[in-house]
């Protein structure tokens, strides 16, 4: 099962998580950006990555989900799910590790898991959420070619208190090209620039910070 879920991308491979992504997974969670923008634990102990690697399992075998841990060449860089697996539509989550964004990781892991939902899936809609204004994560959306639908208020609860959600959805017959979002401004060569200068460099060694967990 897990083999038949894995997919490559150029530089990436997805594959279910298993025991031996729960250190990193532990590491990445302790960010401050996944847990202001996802519904992870807070604090994030080691037994909450654990946990998220059983039920991940569970989830999947029930037919309710499948998540990916997302590694490079060197180790843990992210996880992206399909959650909510039903009557044809599932969300799409993700984050990726502190050390690893700015590469274009997320769009690459992104791309791929898009390309599975629609293709050998056969989903018919794949629907984003998240907390408004997390930009990162809507131009990551944008990105796959996600069309904005607009904001549910206090649609959903990412921290103590529900807050505002943006939403976006994509569907089969999409061509997926970037199109434009009311709450974000225009794609233009400055994006690209700012993009250029946030990417960190890549020390050698063992990665340390991070993110975990989904939507
Ligand atoms: C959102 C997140 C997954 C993006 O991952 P990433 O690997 O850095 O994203 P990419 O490098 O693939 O960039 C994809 C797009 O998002 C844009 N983007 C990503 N991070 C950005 C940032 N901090 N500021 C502005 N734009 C950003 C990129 O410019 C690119 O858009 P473009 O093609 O229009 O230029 C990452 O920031 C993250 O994990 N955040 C914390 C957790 C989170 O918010 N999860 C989503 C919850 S809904």
């Amino acid at each position: 099962m897990r083999d038949a879920l894995m997919l490559r991308t150029a530089r990436l491979t997805l594959t279910p998580p298993t025991e031996d992504d729960v250190e990193a997974i532990h590491l990445a969670c302790q960010d401050t950006e996944v847990q202001r923008w996802t519904n992870v634990p807070s604090p994030y102990t080691r037994e909450d990555a654990e946990q998220f690697v059983v039920l991940c399992a569970e989830r999947r075998s029930a037919g309710e989900e499948i998540t990916w841990a997302i590694h490079d060449a060197e180790g843990l860089v992210g996880m992206i799910g399909l959650h909510r697996i039903g009557d044809g539509s599932a969300e799409l989550g993700y984050w990726i590790s502190a050390d690893a964004r700015g590469r274009g990781y997320g769009a690459e892991a992104g791309c791929a898991v898009v390309d599975f939902a629609l293709g050998p899936m056969r989903l018919e809609r794949i629907e984003w959420h998240a907390v408004a204004g997390n930009e990162p994560s809507a131009r990551l959306a944008r990105s796959l070619g996600f069309r904005f639908e607009g904001t549910r208020r206090r649609g959903i609860r990412a921290s103590a208190e529900r807050e505002d959600a943006w939403i976006a959805g994509l569907v089969a017959s999409d061509d997926r090209s970037p199109v434009e979002w009311p709450v974000l401004e225009p794609r233009t060569a400055s994006l690209s620039i700012r993009r250029r200068r946030r990417r960190p460099i890549r020390v050698s060694g063992p990665r340390t910070a991070a993110s975990s967990a989904l939507r």
